[in-house]
């Protein structure tokens, strides 16, 4: 498969190497619980990831942002954990509470079953089409996965943790269990991102929410070279694909990843200073981010400062609007409409 945009789509544009200015917009984790209309969703499935694998009610909920606020993007409604599940681990979201996995062994690893994921994600591929048929043609879909460490962080605790104490440990004591798992989480990423893209997204982006606790060795093994392969892997079925990379945490390890990866952009977390962005890594891929999202809860005038503040740093070269981390349940609404207008004004 070839990928031949339509012209027109401005985050598209961005990552084929383009400057707009002003910047597209986005936000990650733009669906949910801030949102009346999606707490209304995610009720009427009952739990979390039945929604995931209601193409009805995923497009819905996918669409509903885009409804209210004028972003560039539109972000496939699905999570992380769907990989897990996918390959027949025990995956189970309790309100209130986050996931909880049946933590995986060494002796589990040979029986997850990476050839049956895409088959197994037919209803998330079909919400792909389905929101792909109703976005307006100048809006661009995004769809994604989580990055092996962090999915495997999740299989190897049984549920988040904030250190991923756990992982790490398993990586000190037995590096060829993690070994083996993160292979098959490649295998089973690569091929689900290739059935997004085919499905009709325009551009995938890869969530490596906790790199930011690896060593300098760790990260090479876990965070570099697992993410390389799926990016290979991914241009080897549907060259040209588009992919985002958004490793939170790494710091000055940004211009490594954004070096060796072969991602068309990286994602920055709120703590990548600005002058860093602009000088280090902009010259190399487009970046995206980096609004700290309690800023967006806070709202006002120190909002609207920082907003300038990004825009005026990165906006000249290639760049991205976003968050440096997902949005938050306490948000008002009130503020995004506010963040995106300032965003559009330039
Ligand atoms: O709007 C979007 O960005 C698309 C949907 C999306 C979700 N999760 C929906 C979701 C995306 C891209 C994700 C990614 C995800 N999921 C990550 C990487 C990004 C990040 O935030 O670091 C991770 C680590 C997960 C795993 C996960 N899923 C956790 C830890 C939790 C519980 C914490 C929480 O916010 O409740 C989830 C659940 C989840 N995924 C919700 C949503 C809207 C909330 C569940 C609910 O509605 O009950």
């Amino acid at each position: 498969m070839f990928v031949n945009h339509p012209p027109g789509r401005a985050l598209v544009d961005v990552l084929a190497g383009e400057v707009r200015n002003p910047p597209p917009v986005w936000l990650m984790r733009q669906a949910g619980r801030y949102l009346p209309e999606y707490r209304k969703a995610r009720a009427e499935a009952g739990s979390f990831l039945d929604l995931c694998y209601r193409p009805d009610l995923a497009a819905e909920v996918t669409l509903q942002p885009i409804r209210r606020f004028d972003l560039d993007a539109a972000i496939l409604f699905s999570d992380i954990l769907v990989i897990p599940h996918a390959l027949g681990r025990s995956v189970r979201f309790l309100v209130g509470e986050g996931p909880q996995l049946d933590p995986i062994g060494p002796e589990e690893v040979a029986a997850l079953e990476v050839e049956r994921t895409v088959e197994r994600l037919q209803p998330v591929l079909e919400t792909v089409a389905r929101v792909r048929e109703q976005l307006p043609q100048e809006k661009t879909l995004i769809g994604f996965c989580g990055a092996p460490w962090t999915v495997a962080t999740y299989m190897i605790a049984g549920h988040g943790t904030t250190d991923q104490a756990p992982a790490r440990l398993a990586a000190a004591r037995d590096p060829d269990f993690v070994a083996a798992l993160i292979e098959r989480l490649v295998d089973a990423s690569a091929a689900y991102l290739v059935g997004q893209l085919e499905a009709g997204a325009d551009v995938v982006q890869i969530f490596d929410s906790w790199a930011g606790v690896l060593d300098e060795d760790g990260f090479r093994r876990w965070c570099l070279e697992p993410t390389a392969a799926i990016v290979a892997k991914v241009r080897t079925a549907v060259p040209g694909a588009r992919i985002i990379g958004f490793a939170k945490g790494i710091g000055l390890r940004l211009g490594a990843y954004a070096a060796e990866t072969g991602v068309d952009a990286v994602g920055l977390d709120w703590t990548v200073p600005l002058d860093y962005a602009r000088t280090e890594l902009q010259p190399k891929v487009a970046v995206q981010g980096n609004l700290d999202p309690l800023l967006l809860v806070a709202g006002g005038d120190g909002l609207d400062r920082a907003v300038d503040r990004i825009l005026e740093a990165l906006a000249g070269g290639r760049f991205i609007f976003n968050l440096g981390h997902g949005i938050v349940p306490e948000t008002p609404i009130e503020n995004v409409a506010r963040l995106v207008a300032r965003i559009r004004k330039g």
